[in-house]
């Protein structure tokens, strides 16, 4: 049912994406619905787009998908970009990083006229509550840890994986913590306050000012949600 749900609102969102876009492509399962269906989209209408992939396994997925691909450097200007979250509010609040992927994702949604996100209604919640993934530079992990405590943090862990002991290393060479802060009252407060600490390279709290709407897939249909005023268009 979750996947269905998922390609639900993977088929609502890349409804947007226009001939001659430059697409930001996200991460995850329901991102990845996303590209599958982009690329149904491209072999049927002749869609011509170019893909920005905000990971080493979107690049992956979408070079075996034949999209074309290209980078930042060639179009530092997006039309639109589509990702998923992990956990996100009526209110447009996000959290995501789930997929380690948060701080390509942050800068390819940053260059988007429009970002939207795509998810299943288990992602929908009143306040953002789940553990926040923070990209650190190695070499800082331990003081970030402390000031990520005094600034409230209940649980700091270093993330790793399976496939290799030790730390799991970002796309760009990084560790990640994953920071519980309980019920987070003030996302963008305490976006502000964690992107303040030395050694932070990017935390997965996305504020509304960044998000355009979110297709969610609901049993009942693709509700897309809105700010009431505009949105999606801060740069970085
Ligand atoms: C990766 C992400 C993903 O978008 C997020 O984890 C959601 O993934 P999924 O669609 O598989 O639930 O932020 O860094």
């Amino acid at each position: 049912m979750k996947e269905k749900l998922k390609r639900m609102a993977a088929e609502s969102a890349a409804e947007l994406v226009q001939d001659g876009d430059v697409v930001g492509l996200g991460t995850g399962s329901t991102a990845r619905h996303v590209l599958m269906v982009l690329q149904e989209r491209v072999k049927r209408e002749k869609l011509r787009i170019t893909g920005i992939p905000t990971s080493s396994d979107t690049r992956i997925l979408a070079a075996k998908l034949g999209l074309e691909l290209g980078t930042l450097e060639e179009h530092p200007e997006l039309d639109i970009a589509i990702d998923g979250a992990d956990q996100l509010t009526e209110r447009l609040e996000l959290i995501k990083g789930g997929g380690g992927a948060l701080f390509r994702e942050k800068v390819v949604a940053c260059c988007a006229k429009r970002f939207v996100v795509v998810a299943d209604e288990s992602k929908l919640c009143e306040r953002l509550s789940m553990p926040v993934p923070v990209e650190v530079l190695p070499f800082a992990w331990k003081p970030v840890e402390l000031a990520l405590r005094r600034a409230g943090a209940l649980e700091v862990r270093l993330r790793t994986g399976s496939g290799k002991a030790g730390p799991v290393l970002t796309d760009n060479g990084n560790y990640i913590l994953d920071v519980d802060f309980g019920r987070i009252e003030q996302p963008e407060r305490l976006e502000a306050e964690i992107a303040k600490i030395v050694g932070v390279v990017e935390c997965g709290i996305f504020c509304p000012a960044l998000v355009s709407e979110v297709h969610l897939g609901t049993r009942d249909g693709v509700r897309v949600l809105r700010r009431p005023a505009g949105g999606g268009n801060r740069k970085i």
